[in-house]
């Protein structure tokens, strides 16, 4: 019984070990440059700007769209907590939503260039890190 109790213990220290070098890793994964992200979150709140209305919403909280249904809000508890343990592959998985779009979303990747998706998602990451507020 001891002996059972003393390799849980092992496996979650090693499992707490492991999940905290991912996320320091995701961490380091995601730093931008300060002078590069301040270049890159004014153009991500200029594209947002010139977008929001149809886009979803004043501070990302959701719009209703033409065709009735409303877009999803972007500032939100999923997703502030996928930016908080994993914020590179978060944006990776949000810059490649805006790339994509859908049948009610532009498909951005024909619209914009790289840098201004990157832009959009670097954007999206610091709303919901609570580290910057829209316009
Ligand atoms: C440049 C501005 C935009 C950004 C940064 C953006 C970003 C995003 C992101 C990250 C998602 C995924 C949301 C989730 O998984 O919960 C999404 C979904 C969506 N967006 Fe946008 N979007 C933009 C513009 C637009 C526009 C112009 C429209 C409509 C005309 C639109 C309509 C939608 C809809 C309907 C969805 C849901 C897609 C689905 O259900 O799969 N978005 N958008």
């Amino acid at each position: 019984m001891k002996t059972a109790l003393k390799i849980l213990r092992i496996a979650a220290a090693a499992l707490a070990l492991l999940i905290a070098g991912t996320v320091a890793d995701e961490h380091a994964r995601a730093h931008v440059p300060a002078p590069e992200r301040q270049a890159l979150l004014a153009r991500g709140k200029a594209l947002y700007a010139a977008r929001r209305v149809a886009c979803h919403g004043q501070a990302m909280r959701s719009v209703r769209l033409p065709d009735g249904t409303l877009s999803p809000p972007l500032d939100k508890p999923g997703f502030q907590f996928f930016f908080w343990v994993m914020p590179a592959g978060m944006e990776r998985t949000v810059r490649e939503k805006i790339e994509a779009g859908n049948a009610a979303m532009p498909q951005f990747s024909k619209l914009l260039s790289p840098t201004d998706i990157q832009a959009l998602a670097l954007l999206v990451r610091e709303v919901n890190q609570g580290r910057t507020a829209l316009p």
